[in-house]
């Protein structure tokens, strides 16, 4: 199976979208002139190109591609070259409605955005599969070709009645017959019995509450019908050129794809990621996509958008402020990334992106932002033979799963306040903040090689899972689990007793009574700590001990951390420095250590190969004491500098050590 090395050959890739169907061909010159000049070294082309390449249904026009094609070989540019199916040309909803989806009121979502197709069409697959063909034909073998990039962010979703046909098949195949599809969904509840599958639909508006299971099973549909536009784009190109890598890029820490299954069907995996600059923790933001995009990776992996300047899909868009994109950008080669590529190469002029930053900004190439991206593409080729292909090792591990997060974030639960997303973010917060080396994974994955795993929140559990879980506490693992978790099966049905009782037992719950939401903003005192979010009325097995208990209100004196041995409760969501503080614990216990000790605040650092990335998330330039193991002398990678105690960090500051031979 080809990889990423494939298509980086021991390079860092760097570059980004480019769409230069949107400019003269005199500016392609300039283009590829400034590209060389700022180290590119790659470009994604072709991303929504579909009613430039098919103006009419059956037309092609590849001469402008085959043009820029050759352009970007002459000048040592390699193409990812992406099918266009991600947003289909007017003309293909003008004669062909069924293509078009409709949302869950049965109102069509029309043209004149992008990504208008309903995943079941059968009209829309099989133009795409046509387009596909003819791309993959005429450029499986240019010597531009470097990666194929199937569509763009698959996130569409449709109701439609080729849907409801579509959904059917999928039920059917998973539970074989009506009644076990009745079972599944406890469909005995308000009369929603089904007597035959054509009664089925999506879950479409209805008077109240629609049923749970219903929704979770079209949420695991959806992302399998999609998954099925894009293995069927890929099997295409793969064809026609067996030895050129396939991705398709993600949305980060989206809801709609299942992104553990779909990284399985990919020889590289993408991200798109975009921290908010405002956000004083978009370091962690960005940490935590790179974690989960190397986890599911399982190695080297593609940042295949970040912007260089501001968004402008924001309420209010930031730009980056100097240092900030360079930081980003080694902070995700530190997490494993082997390609550092932005959308877009040169901003547009025109469209509803026209106020989003490009490599090159509407100022041009005088423009500070310009002048960032022409350091940073000189430093990733400093950087590429030390780092390309190497790992980063992890000692903690953060499970999560898209079905447990689709279950509950539904209607009818207990408190519209949980956030899955948000959950997750403080968890990975409080680790980046302790500085540990931290992968995400999937709750059924062999946890055996980390030293503590952390639940945020998983309330959906599998059986395999419960039973992985226990086994890696039976075998000396550290488990520290935070509410909501274990609740319900994968049908989403509650497990007895409220939560999986082999958990209750793991975690030395004899009996948990009622969970007590919280409200927003409201706090519940616990032993040294306010908790937020969420507390539970517990009762402790005997043989567990209570790590902290409620103080004040209705859970007073009841446990809010749980421990019984290696295995911890933790039954509210406690505010960052509690949280930071009780993780500290339980990593300590279990012999995780962070990467560095004893760094000051937003700074972190990382290990990949043999290097120790320094990295500056904070506005205040810092001393950074270094360990002085070895000898304690380093060779800064980037300027060949020899380092040696400590080193300064400018503002959003960062260098790459590795330690000096003696
Ligand atoms: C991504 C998308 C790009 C561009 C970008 C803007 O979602 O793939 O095409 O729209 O966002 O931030």
């Amino acid at each position: 199976m080809p990889s990423l090395h494939d298509a980086t050959r021991g390079r860092i890739l760097f570059g980004g979208d480019y769409n230069p169907e949107q400019w003269p061909e005199e500016v392609w010159e300039q283009d590829v002139r400034l590209m060389q000049d700022a180290g590119v070294n790659s470009a994604t082309v072709g991303v929504f190109s579909w009613a430039r390449i098919e103006p009419r249904p059956g037309a092609r026009e590849f001469g402008w591609l085959d043009r820029l094609a050759d352009l970007l070989h002459a000048h040592g540019i390699g193409m990812v070259l992406a099918t266009p199916t991600a947003s289909p040309p007017p003309w293909m909803g003008a004669r062909h409605p069924d293509t078009l989806p409709r949302d869950e009121d049965g109102r069509t979502v029309w043209w004149g955005s992008r990504q208008q197709f309903c995943p079941s069409s059968a009209t829309y697959r099989a133009y795409a599969a046509a387009v596909t063909e003819d791309l993959a034909a005429r450029y499986a073998g240019h010597p531009a070709l470097t990666m194929w990039h199937v569509n763009n962010e698959y996130c569409t979703s449709c109701w439609c009645d080729g849907t409801a046909r579509h959904f059917r098949r999928w039920l059917a195949a998973r539970y074989g017959t009506v009644d076990a599809l009745n079972e599944a969904w406890g469909t005995a509840f308000w009369s929603q019995r089904y007597d035959t599958w054509d009664e089925v639909i999506p879950p479409r508006r209805a008077q109240y509450l629609r049923n749970p299971a219903q929704q979770l099973d079209f949420r695991r549909f959806t992302s399998d019908a999609l998954l099925e536009c894009y293995t069927a784009e890929r099997d295409i190109v793969a064809r026609h050129a067996p030895r050129v890598p396939v991705t398709t890029n993600f949305m980060p820490f989206w809801t709609g794809q299942d992104a553990w299954a779909w990284a399985r069907e990919e020889d590289v995996v993408s991200v798109d990621v975009y921290p908010d600059p405002k956000d004083p923790y978009g370091g962690q933001y960005n940490a935590m996509i790179g974690d989960m995009t190397r986890s599911q990776a399982r190695g080297p992996w593609m940042v295949m958008e970040q912007a260089a300047g501001p968004v402008n899909w924001r309420d209010v868009n930031h730009p980056k402020p100097a240092g900030l994109n360079r930081l980003l950008s080694l902070q995700s080669v530190a997490r494993g990334a082997d390609a550092v590529c932005y959308f877009q190469w040169r901003q547009s002029r025109q469209g509803a992106e026209k106020f989003h930053s490009g490599m090159v900004p509407h100022a041009g190439e005088e423009s500070r932002t310009f002048r960032e991206v022409k350091r940073i593409g000189a430093e990733l080729s400093r950087l590429a033979p030390e780092v390309s292909g190497a790992g980063v090792a992890a000692e903690v591990a953060v499970l999560h799963d898209w079905h447990s997060w689709w279950a509950v974030q539904q209607e009818g639960m207990p408190s519209r306040e949980v956030a899955y997303p948000d959950v997750v973010r403080a968890w990975h917060r409080a680790l980046w903040e302790n500085g540990y080396a931290t992968d995400f994974a999937h709750p059924e994955h062999g946890l055996s090689g980390y030293r503590m795993v952390v639940v945020p929140q998983l309330y959906l559990l599998s059986d395999a899972a419960v039973a992985g879980l226990v086994a890696y506490v039976a075998g000396g693992g550290t488990l520290v689990s935070g509410f909501l978790t274990g609740v319900a099966d994968p049908d989403d049905r509650v497990r007895p007793g409220g939560m999986d009782a082999r958990l209750r037992r793991l975690f030395g719950i004899r009996v948990l009574h009622e969970w007590w939401p919280l409200d927003r903003g409201e706090r519940v005192a616990c032993d040294g700590f306010d908790g937020t979010l969420w507390s539970e009325e517990l009762e402790a097995a005997g043989d567990a001990e209570v790590a902290a208990a409620y103080r004040g209100g209705e859970l007073d004196g009841l446990p809010a951390v749980l421990r019984r041995g290696r295995a911890w409760y933790v039954s509210t969501l406690p505010e960052p420095a509690a949280l930071r503080a009780l993780l500290a614990r339980a990593a300590g216990e279990a012999g995780v250590r962070p990467v560095l000790e004893g760094l000051p605040e937003l700074v972190e650092a990382v290990r990949r190969g043999g290097l120790l990335f320094v990295l500056n998330h904070g506005r205040k330039p810092v001393r950074v004491p270094l360990p002085a193991a070895g000898g304690g002398v380093y060779r800064d990678v980037l300027t060949g500098a020899a380092v040696a105690g400590s080193v300064e960090l400018e503002r959003y500051g960062a260098v790459v050590l590795r330690e000096a031979a003696p």
